[in-house]
């Protein structure tokens, strides 16, 4: 018998290590159910905010916005992975420096973010060539498919981000909770691709689950989808219902209710990317983007969809947008600026958007029922203006009731009684506001019977739990906390009265301010109940440390926390002189922020209150001595060319045949970013009269024109509405410019020049799936001078930036020899008695430089800007350079963008710093750009 018995064990023990392989010893599992995803068997409700590194290419800034979306109660971040960005050509691929990924999640986990991974391979995101490297226009097949050689291209990319990705996730003791394939692909569209995506991510280690977002409440991934090919474990839905019209921001749900689908019943609900900002697409600016996108719409439609939906998994796009620096854009929808109106600003600065955010999130983190829960009948308001909305947790009975207008176009002020578990309540919306509240629910030691107050969070904080409640400033409120016998009740601040009855002790007061009591007694811990206005609450941060939660009211941000022998340690900005005041365990009795010793006093509240010290001034230098140089050599007949790219092509892989041969396609010849020159030769036989060209240079895209080194002119080129697509032929004769031959200037039976400077303004997306549109080619597209040959040579830019990157540069002159460098030897140029703003400028590219040294103080955050004032001319265009990367485009019709911000990390904040920019004038232009100055976006303590 007892033989018997070990030998079952042995078999059962071997069994076990069978199927539980061994794994790294903080390895955790994903799994989810209708309700939610879980971690080790533990429900996770994820609020997941978008960030995209490539728009920032500093990664010590990486951190700072983790922290932050920390700090607002996120606790994951949304990551695509910009194929373009690392590869410049097929084979080539480059995870260094600014492109270090893998140090990217490393700090995501530091900042104790989960991570949903969305390599695509496509992306969008308003991004060039939506993610796609623009050498994928001259693969064959067709661009996300599954057709052969865009299918080569695609895995060699998976292939190299996968196993970054792979060794990051949860599974391995890393961040990575999700893994998203493609972006918004139609399931009808090629489903062995979606199919072969996945195939390829199991291959390479992705063995978390695997979701993918699918477009405009299609549905395109959803039940039907279960099973066949392609099939992803978690569909999500996108929804934008404000529409991206930034200059009408009082629209309210012009693209629908914002309500995510359920698409499935054995996954959770998955709002993918949920709008928290717009494309400025009418260059309305982006603070409009932020108003049309504001707390006000962040209330209704958040809440909304998480009570009437039951959503628990969001990713909410975007938390921080950034700068399409260099080459990223894409042309049609997007300047330099891709601040989105998020939360937080391309500058890194928290806006009301961010304050509505940690209301929210903190919420969420805090309350943990809701991530189980059913709808339930609603319990009733008496006034018909309002509308109640409601579903319960069925373990712990916890309500969740939603309270918002029944019209949702309302803007009245409307009160009710709301008629609830035994309880008549006050309730009151403004406007547009809804407010998400709690019943039967745990409240660490408490028992909540309900409150009409909003709960942002709760903590146990040394022997009694301290709660932060919430509602519109001046509305009622009424609390209601069950004891086995009556409590005592102190109102520390504010006017609370309290009556007990039948079990439940009620509180009543208006919003106003923040009311402060002590409940103790009643058979429970002690509560410190502090109710206050949406403002107060949001002044509240909440953080972790070994000896438990901690809560801070006051200071910019709350990054971390400490307490050790009797000081409590804050790591936190500062932005302006205040109250700090910090609840934690009763051992904590100093306060230091940074290398700051704050002295405080023990209040009433049990917490410690102090005063922080507003940042010195951080005054930057003016901008003088700036050194101009006319470059555009190329126009020159006598420019040596012999060294540039013949084009000579007769053939090409683009669906777009040729206007005239050979072809000029730039990306044919391997120039994918930036502007291009043309050389054209031709042995005149005196009877041409005009030159005639084609160009496509995406939208805002122009080209010049010279002739044995005389200008002629420029043209607009072809946007993308002249590639056609499944359903409109192109357009045969895009970005059409006739120049005529001014008499005297051909030198028949000699060789003649035709100079050509095409911009390249970014590559068309491919959203939906058109190789038309996404292989739309770049550069000339037609030549002809009376049909005389014309023998062509083609050059743009003359290498791929080892640092910066094969975004960052084009094919000017002054790129090509270094003019952007701040290495460049300058001495030599023309010094300007003022700006550039104080001379005339000719047609052809005229190059500026200056420095200036930095030397902001410590501990500071200090985001500095390049600010031009006066109006830009439509006639030129500015690429501007911070030592040496390519931080924008300025003037030209590109967009209202004014401001550029010049990131630390790129900027040197500590010595010399050098500007260079590059201005390409169309035209004679009576003054050139600026006048031009620096500018702080904020002044911030960074302890
Ligand atoms: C979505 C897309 C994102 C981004 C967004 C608009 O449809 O998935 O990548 O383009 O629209 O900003």
């Amino acid at each position: 018998m007892r033989r018997t018995l070990s030998v079952l064990l042995t078999m059962l023990l071997t069994c076990a290590t069978l199927v539980t392989p061994a794994r790294a010893t903080d390895s955790r599992e994903v799994t989810y159910d209708r309700y939610s995803l879980m971690v080790d068997g533990r429900r996770v409700v994820l609020q997941a905010a978008e960030f995209h590194y490539f728009r920032l290419p500093s990664p010590r800034l990486w951190r700072d916005v983790l922290e932050k979306f920390k700090a607002a109660g996120f606790n994951a971040v949304s990551l695509y992975f910009s194929w373009a960005y690392h590869s410049p050509k097929s084979g080539v691929y480059d995870f260094t420096g600014v492109r270090d990924v893998d140090r990217l999640l490393r700090m995501a986990s530091e900042a104790g973010l989960y991570v949903i991974a969305r390599p695509g391979p496509y992306i969008n995101a308003e991004s060039s060539g939506g993610g796609l490297p623009a050498w994928v226009k001259t693969v064959p097949g067709r661009a996300r498919s599954s057709e052969s050689g865009y299918q080569a291209a695609y895995r060699e990319w998976l292939h190299h981000i996968n196993p970054i990705i792979a060794r990051h996730q949860i599974t391995e003791g890393g961040p990575v909770i999700l893994y998203n394939a493609e972006n918004e692909y139609q399931v009808n569209t090629d489903a062995a691709y979606m199919q072969d995506i996945q195939d390829q991510a199991r291959a390479d280690g992705i063995d978390v689950p695997i979701t993918t977002n699918d477009c405009c409440d299609g549905g395109s991934w959803s039940s039907t989808w279960a099973t066949g090919p392609g099939a992803v474990q978690i569909p999500g839905i996108d929804d934008y219902p404000q529409s991206f019209e930034c200059a009408n921001p009082g629209l309210w749900g012009p693209w629908g209710e914002g309500l995510t689908e359920r698409l499935r019943d054995d996954i959770p609900v998955f709002a993918a990317e949920y709008q928290a900002g717009a494309i400025d697409v009418g260059n309305a600016g982006y603070d409009k983007c932020r108003e049309l996108t504001g707390p006000a719409f962040m209330k209704y439609f958040y809440k909304n969809n998480l009570v009437t939906t039951g959503a628990t998994m969001f990713s909410y796009y975007m938390g921080y947008g950034g700068t399409n620096w260099g080459w990223l854009a894409q042309p049609n929808d997007v300047y330099t600026s891709y601040d989105y109106g998020a939360p937080i600003t391309e500058a890194r600065r928290l806006t009301p958007k961010y304050d509505e955010f940690k209301r929210q999130g903190y919420f969420l983190q805090a309350v943990t029922p809701l991530a189980k829960t059913d709808p339930i009948a609603a319990p009733p308001v008496d006034n018909p203006a309002l509308t109640t909305v409601a579903r319960a947790n069925p373990d712990t009975g916890t309500q969740f009731v939603l309270v918002k207008h029944a019209d949702r176009a309302a803007t009245s002020t409307d009160a009710a009684t709301l008629d609830w578990a035994g309880h008549r309540v006050p309730v009151q919306v403004k406007g547009r506001d809804a407010h998400v509240l709690v019943a039967g629910y745990d409240l660490g030691g408490q028992r909540l019977t309900l409150s009409t107050s909003e709960i942002m969070t709760h903590a146990a904080i040394g022997g009694r739990d301290v709660a932060v409640l919430y509602g519109t400033s001046g509305s009622p409120g009424a609390t209601l906390l069950r004891y086995g016998s009556e409590p005592r009740v102190t109102v520390l601040d504010g006017r609370v009265t309290s009556t007990y009855s039948g079990g439940d002790l009620r509180l009543d007061y208006t919003h106003d301010g923040l009311a402060r009591l002590l409940v103790t007694g009643g058979g429970r811990r002690p509560l410190l109940l502090l109710i206050g206005t949406d403002a107060e609450a949001a002044s509240f941060w909440r953080t972790d440390t070994a000896s438990g939660p901690v809560l801070v009211r006051g200071t910019d941000l709350v990054r971390a926390a400490s307490v050790n022998h009797g000081t409590m340690r804050l790591t936190a900005d500062v932005a302006a002189a205040g109250e700090v005041e910090v609840f934690a365990p009763p051992a904590a009795h100093r306060l230091r922020i940074g290398g700051d010793d704050v002295r405080v006093t023990r209040t009433s509240s049990g917490s410690l209150l102090g005063s922080t010290r507003p940042p010195g001034p951080a005054p930057l230098p003016a901008l003088t001595g700036w050194r101009a140089h006319a470059e555009s050599p190329e126009a020159q007949p006598g420019f040596d060319d012999s060294r540039w790219t013949v084009a000579d092509r007769t053939t090409t892989t683009s669906p777009h045949p040729p206007k005239t041969l050979p072809v000029l396609y730039a990306d044919d010849y391997g120039y994918h970013y930036g502007n291009v020159w043309y050389r054209g030769h031709f042995t005149a036989t005196g009877a041409e009269t005009t030159i005639d060209l084609n160009a496509i240079t995406g939208l805002r895209g122009n080209y010049l024109v010279w002739l044995n080194g005389r200008y002629l002119g420029s043209a607009v080129g072809g946007v993308q509405a002249d590639s056609g697509d499944q359903w409109t032929p192109p357009n045969p004769d895009p970005g059409p410019g006739h120049f005529a031959i001014p008499s005297g200037l051909l030198k028949p039976g000699a060789d003649n020049v035709i100079a050509v400077l095409v911009a390249n303004m970014g590559h068309n997306d491919d959203w939906i799936a058109d190789d038309l549109r996404f292989k739309q080619p770049r550069g000339l597209v037609g030549a002809s001078v009376g049909g005389t040959p014309i023998t062509w040579r083609i050059q743009g830019a003359a290498g791929v930036d080892p640092v910066r990157g094969g975004l960052n540069n084009g094919g000017l002159y002054g790129e090509r020899t270094g003019w952007h460098l701040p290495t460049y030897p300058d001495k030599s140029w023309r010094l300007q008695s003022a700006n550039p703003a104080a001379t005339p400028l000719t047609p052809g590219v005229t190059w500026y430089r200056t420095s200036f040294r930095l030397d902001l103080p410590e501990n500071r955050d200090v985001p500095v800007g390049l600010r031009f004032g006066g109006e830009p001319s439509p006639a030129y265009r500015v690429q501007i350079f911070l030592n040496g990367w390519n931080v924008g485009q300025y003037g030209g019709d590109i967009g209202p963008q004014k401001d550029f911000s010049l990131p630390a990390g790129l900027l040197t904040e500590h010595g010399t710093n050098t500007l260079a920019l590059a201005v390409t004038a169309e035209q004679p232009v009576p003054a050139g750009p600026g006048p031009i100055s620096l500018f702080a976006y904020g002044n911030v303590r960074v302890d």
